[in-house]
């Protein structure tokens, strides 16, 4: 028997169903709230209680810190797949095979030249624009020289954007970089794997060979992994959103790198490090920066802690904490601000006001160090993220298009003026 919640609004009761999903996670579905009371609607700021959609795509579960990409646990992911396998995973739904997974690469090689026009935009940035800036305009300007809109009730027509910007992402990405460094701007190598492209696209001198370090390859790799979706977080409800009035893709995704700037989602990484520094330069007194973040009058936050999901340990962090040890040791980086970092996450996890708060490091605290140790400088940071951020927006979108849901459009509850007589200017 279906179950059912009760509302009681004024004596009157109505009932609505109680919906599950594969995980078991209840819902209460009130699609048809406002038609039966006669227009009562939810308000719940922050979208904390309320579920946009439905989506087979990534699992996550805030209160034991688990995470899996379409059943897939992120441990296994992170330790065993490659990126692009990952990538495919989340837009078509299972692991590809080798032969999937060939084309797949090579459907993606074939797109990868960016129109030669696009480096008239970028040469009209200056070097000190924030790279996601950068990005974001470069993204949208992709739908000037592409197809502006996708024929999503054709299979090939939506194929064809995808590996069109999985192509020519990861070249806007070594341009922001390489604009910011004053390096000539160039193509990567279609012989090479999609990591180890990015990896010499963005690094690659035009007055020496480049030679590959497999420490870096698999740290990049991981990190992408580990960053590749996390359902409706802020990112991809704007690229869902954006994409529900059926705005095209690159546009969608072009709006969701401008919501993944701020530091309060994907900008953390950038900010982590930034307070670490800072710390380091006011020598090193965590004490102090504990209780200024405790502080209720100071506005300062300790960044890379606490996440609107996650009451339990990220997954991701832990995952990226260990890697970060073996990043920094293969690489042989000694990073005071490591130390920093591990003495911050100590005294937070003994602390009342975290603990009590539930307030853990997130993905971002650790992926900065590593980033740093690849000498990716901190701007770029957040850039990463969107990198490997590319697929799940990518996924999520589709999904979104796929099963035709209705235009994004929350309802609000009215707190101004009620009616007032209009006053000429000089009666004012
Ligand atoms: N430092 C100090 N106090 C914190 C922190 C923090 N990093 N995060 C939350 N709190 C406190 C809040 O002040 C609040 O305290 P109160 O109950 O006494 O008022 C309580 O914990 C709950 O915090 P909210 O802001 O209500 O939680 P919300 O779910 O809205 O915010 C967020 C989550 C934005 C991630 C927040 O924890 C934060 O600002 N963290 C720092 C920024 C950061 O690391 N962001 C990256 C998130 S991961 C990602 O997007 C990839």
């Amino acid at each position: 028997m279906s179950r059912l919640a009760t509302l009681e609004i004024d004596g009157k009761k109505y009932k609505f169903p109680l919906v599950q999903g594969t995980e078991n996670e209840i819902a209460i579905d009130i699609k048809t709230l406002r038609a039966v009371t006669g227009g009562v609607t939810t308000i719940d700021p922050g979208y904390k209680n309320t579920g946009s959609c439905e989506s087979a795509i990534t699992f996550l579960d805030g209160e034991k810190g688990i995470l899996s990409y379409r059943g897939y646990a992120i441990e296994d992911l992170a330790e065993k797949a490659d990126f692009l396998e990952v990538v495919f995973l989340l837009i078509f739904e299972e692991l590809p095979n080798q032969e999937q997974l060939d084309k797949f690469h090579s459907d993606i090689k074939a797109q990868s030249l960016v129109d030669e026009d696009v480096r008239k935009i970028i040469d009209a940035f200056p070097k000190s624009a924030h790279p996601m800036g950068v990005l974001s305009s470069l993204t949208s300007a992709l739908t000037a020289f592409n197809p502006s809109s996708v024929n999503v009730d054709s299979e090939d027509a939506m194929y064809n954007a995808i590996v069109r910007i999985l192509g020519k992402f990861p070249v806007l990405v070594a341009w922001t970089l390489r604009k910011k460094q004053g390096l000539p701007l160039d193509y990567g190598d279609n012989s090479l794997g999609y990591i180890e492209n990015i990896l010499k696209m963005m690094f690659h001198k035009p007055n020496e060979e480049y030679v590959q370090n497999q420490v870096m390859i698999d740290a990049l790799n991981k990190l992408l992994i580990l960053h590749a979706d996390h359902e409706q977080n802020c990112s991809t409800s704007t690229v869902r959103i954006v994409g529900s009035s059926h705005a095209g893709l690159f546009a969608s995704i072009s709006a969701g790198i401008s919501a993944l700037w701020g530091p309060l989602h994907g900008g953390a990484n950038q900010a982590v490090l930034e307070m670490l520094e800072a710390i380091k330069e006011d020598g090193g007194d965590t004490k102090k920066y504990m209780a200024k973040a405790k502080d209720k009058e100071d506005p300062f936050r300790l960044m890379g802690f606490g996440h609107r999901v996650y009451k339990n340990f990220d997954p991701r962090a832990k995952i990226i904490k260990a890697a970060a040890d073996e990043v920094l040791e293969d690489l042989g980086v000694e990073d005071p601000i490591l130390d920093i970092a591990k003495g911050l996450e100590q005294e937070a996890l003994n602390d009342e006001y975290f603990v009590s708060r539930k307030l853990y490091p997130n993905v971002d605290f650790y992926s900065g160090i590593i980033y740093r140790a690849m000498d990716i400088p901190t701007e770029m940071f957040t850039v990463m993220f969107a990198l490997g951020r590319l697929p799940g927006w990518i996924a999520q979108w589709k999904e979104m298009r796929l099963r035709k849901e209705p235009i994004g459009r929350p309802r609000q509850l009215y707190i101004g003026e009620t009616h007032r007589e209009f006053k000429t200017i000089k009666n004012r």
